[in-house]
């Protein structure tokens, strides 16, 4: 699916990637946790009240927000393109494919909102948005970390950008590294960012063709536990597209280190997932998060969120500080 698409962009891609790099590593040298401790001392307080208050309401909204910051940063870096709306002459990162089903852009709204009346034209909308994921994460018993700020908002957001680079639920473990390495992440940080994945759930047609027709030839994904195929296929019949699925069942609103074990016992939901058991080191990762009640994975988690959140990031006078964040100023 998107992954062949990815690969007739790849050169053009990798262009992109060298250029963002050259810039990116001398850019996040620039956030500071302090970063609004005199423009906007309030900015934490504010943020984590917005969120928390959503959060109590819908803990599932945890898993969108945190996806949106990943799409975000995946995607020119973390500069809120994932947040504008399309117009009349613009197709939007919002509208791809891959962001179809992306929500909790109120939150961001909200916390936006809250921050303009305190602080008029501070506060960018990535630097809001990385904090709103952090703060869903803490709010449903996940890590809490210290989010570098600084950050400033992107003035262009293309749908056929997000398309071509963002992982998909279809991805090999080769395809997956690549994607991360692209990014500056680590094979650790990958693995250890799919550890997100024990909040939210999946849509049917992400997975389906491994309960059904693997290969084309109405075969199931050997890769996948038989008794957790029969599970699954009560929940999503062949041409099933919008049902969902827990990615981790019984604790999908916690943040934990369970979908470790999930994996290891071959029931990950996508393929991504599976992945996972196919490359020596991220094999180890899994198996060690697995038997130890996910000793490290906190401590990894956020580690590997802070280098996230660096991706690309455009500092000092580049991008701007949007009034609205779904408008370019
Ligand atoms: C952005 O799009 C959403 C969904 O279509 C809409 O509800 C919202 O009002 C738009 N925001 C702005 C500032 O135009
Ligand atoms: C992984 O996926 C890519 C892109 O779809 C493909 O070119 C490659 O052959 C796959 N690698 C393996 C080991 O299956
Ligand atoms: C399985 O996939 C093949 C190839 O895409 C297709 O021709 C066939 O109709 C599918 N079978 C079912 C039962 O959907």
């Amino acid at each position: 699916m998107a992954s062949s698409k990815f690969n007739a962009n790849i050169f053009l891609l990798q262009v992109s990637v060298i250029v963002l790099f050259a810039l990116s590593s001398a850019n996040a040298k620039g956030l500071s946790a302090k970063y609004y401790s005199k423009t906007c001392p309030s900015v934490e307080a504010i943020v984590k009240k917005t969120t928390t208050s959503f959060i109590s309401r819908a803990p599932t909204l945890a898993a969108p927000l945190l996806r949106l910051h990943f799409h975000d940063c995946f995607v020119r870096g973390c500069d809120g393109s994932i947040l504008v709306n399309s117009t009349k002459h613009n197709q939007a990162e919002k509208s791809a494919l891959p962001n179809q089903f992306l929500r909790g852009y109120q939150v961001v709204d909200a916390a936006k909102a809250a921050l303009e009346k305190k602080c008029p034209g501070v506060v960018s909308c990535a630097d809001i948005l990385a904090l709103v994921a952090r703060d869903a994460v803490s709010a449903i018993k996940g890590p809490h970390w210290a989010v570098p700020l600084g950050r400033r908002d992107g003035r262009i957001s293309k749908a056929s950008e997000a398309l071509n680079t963002l992982p998909t639920p279809f991805d090999n473990i080769t395809t997956l590294i690549q994607e991360f390495r692209d990014k500056g992440l680590s094979v650790k940080d990958m693995v250890v960012l799919s550890g997100g994945h024990t909040i939210g759930t999946g849509h049917c047609f992400t997975f389906t063709d491994r309960l059904y027709n693997f290969t084309g030839k109405g075969d199931t994904d050997p890769s996948m536990d038989p008794n957790y195929i029969a599970h699954l296929r009560k929940k999503c019949k062949p041409t099933d597209i919008l049902p969902l699925a827990e990615m981790d069942p019984g604790s999908f609103k916690t943040f934990d280190s369970s979908y470790y074990t999930m994996v290891s016992k071959r029931r990950g939901l996508f393929e991504s997932d599976a992945a996972l058991l196919n490359n020596k080191e991220t094999r180890a990762y899994v198996r060690l998060q697995a038997s130890t009640h996910g000793s490290t994975f906190f401590r990894d988690f956020s580690k590997s969120m802070v280098k996230m959140g660096k991706i690309g990031v455009r500092t000092g006078k580049r991008g701007e500080i949007r009034k609205h964040c779904a408008v370019i100023n």
